[in-house]
C-alpha cells in the first residue's frame, strides 16, 4: 500500500526525491489534479507509470519542471516561450514544444514533440526541485477515468501499485491544464483549462480552440470518451429540463443549487455560490461521489461555455455516454 505523506514536510519531500531518484512512482499535487510521477529521463520508471495507469503506449506524458531553466534540460523553447513563462509559469498551461533527442521516446509516446509545464502549488515546486529531474506525469488516475483531485482519489484507486502519495490538500483548480500547442500553426489549444485563448491572444496573436476528433493526430491521448465515470452520464442540453429524466435510482448534477427538481434519487449542486471556479474546483470529487453510490445514470446540467466553463464543458462531454 501507498504511504501518504504531507508534501509541507521537507523530510517527506527528500525521502519521496530519493525514491524518485531510484526510479520509483510517486503521486504529488498540483493546483489542477495529482499527477502520477517518474524520473523523465529514466525509461523504465516511466514504463511503470504507464503499468500502473493501464495507460496506452500512444498517450504521451507532461513533462513537470522546478523552474524555466529546466525548459532547456527537455525542449527546445522559443522566444514565445519565454513570455508565455514570465506570464503563466508556475501554472495550469502546459505548453508543447519540440523535443530534444535525449528524451526518451516513451515520455513523449514517440513524438518529437514534448509537453512541460510548472505546477503552482509552492511544496510542489520544492519538491521536483528536490528530485532534481524532469518528472514526467500524467493524471494519477486509471486510463479514462475522471481526473483525481484528493491524495485520497489517487491512494483509493492507485494506492495498491505506487509507493508514495504526496498530500497537499483538494486541488485548488480542479480540471487539468489548458495544453497550448506550439509546434502547430496557428498556435493551438488542444484542451481547454483554466488559462483562456483570450489569455495568450495578447502574446500570442492568433490562438485557435480545437475541438472534438480534429485534435486526435495532434493530442493522440483525448480520446472522445475520457473522464469518464462508470455509471453513464446524460448531458442535458444548455435549458432542457431535467425533470424528464427523474427517477429514483438515478443522480442530477446540477450547475447553481436548484430547488424545484424532484423524483431523483440523489441531486448534487456543482456551484453552492453559482460560479465557475467553484464548479471546476468540486467537478471531480462530486463526479467520483455520484458514480461511488450504485445508481444507473446521472444527469449533468450544462454549465455556461464561457471561462472556466469551456473546460468544464470539455470534461463533462467526453464523460457523458455517446
Ligand atoms: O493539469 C495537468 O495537465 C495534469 C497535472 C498532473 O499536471 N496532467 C495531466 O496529464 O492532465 P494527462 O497525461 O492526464 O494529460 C496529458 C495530455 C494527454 O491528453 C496527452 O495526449 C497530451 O497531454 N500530450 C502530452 N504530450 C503531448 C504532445 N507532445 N503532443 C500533444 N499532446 C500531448
Ligand atoms: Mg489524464
Amino acid at each position: 500500500m501507498a504511504r501518504i505523506l504531507p508534501i509541507s514536510d521537507p523530510s517527506a519531500r527528500t525521502e519521496t526525491a530519493e525514491h524518485i531518484k531510484r526510479g520509483g512512482l510517486v503521486a504529488f499535487p498540483t493546483e489542477t489534479v495529482y499527477g502520477l510521477g517518474a524520473d523523465a529521463f529514466n525509461p523504465d520508471a516511466v514504463a511503470r507509470i504507464f503499468e500502473a495507469k493501464e495507460r496506452p503506449s500512444f498517450d504521451p506524458l507532461i513533462v513537470h519542471l522546478s523552474d524555466i531553466a529546466q525548459t532547456v534540460l527537455v525542449a527546445e523553447p522559443d522566444a514565445r516561450v519565454l513570455r508565455l513563462a514570465q506570464r503563466f509559469w508556475p501554472g495550469p498551461l502546459t505548453i508543447i514544444l519540440h523535443k530534444r533527442d535525449h528524451l526518451p521516446d516513451i515520455v513523449t509516446a514517440g513524438l518529437d514533440t514534448v509537453a512541460v509545464r510548472i505546477p503552482d502549488h509552492a511544496d510542489t515546486r520544492a519538491w521536483l526541485s528536490a528530485c532534481g529531474v524532469p518528472v514526467a506525469a500524467p493524471s494519477a488516475n486509471p486510463f479514462g477515468y475522471v481526473s483525481p483531485t484528493t491524495a485520497a482519489h489517487v491512494d483509493e484507486q492507485l494506492g495498491a501499485k505506487i509507493d508514495y502519495v504526496l498530500d497537499g490538500g483538494p486541488a485548488r483548480v480542479g480540471v487539468e491544464s489548458t495544453i497550448l500547442s506550439l509546434v502547430s500553426d496557428p498556435p493551438a489549444i488542444l484542451r481547454p483549462g483554466a488559462i483562456l485563448a483570450e489569455d495568450l491572444r495578447p502574446i500570442l496573436g492568433k490562438v485557435v480552440l480545437c475541438a472534438g476528433s480534429d485534435i486526435r493526430p495532434q493530442a493522440p491521448g483525448r480520446l472522445e470518451r475520457h473522464y469518464a465515470t462508470r455509471t453513464p452520464l446524460v448531458l442535458l442540453a444548455p435549458g432542457e429540463d431535467a425533470r424528464a429524466h427523474a427517477k429514483p435510482d438515478a443522480a442530477l448534477l446540477t450547475f447553481k443549487p436548484r430547488q424545484d427538481v424532484a423524483g431523483f434519487g440523489e441531486v448534487e449542486c456543482l456551484a453552492p455560490d453559482g460560479l465557475l471556479n467553484t464548479a471546476a474546483a468540486r467537478l471531480f470529487a462530486v463526479l467520483r461521489r455520484l458514480d461511488s453510490l450504485g445508481l444507473s445514470r446521472l444527469v449533468a446540467e450544462s454549465v455556461p461555455e464561457q471561462g472556466l466553463g469551456i473546460a468544464i464543458m470539455d470534461r463533462l462531454r467526453r464523460c457523458a455516454t455517446p
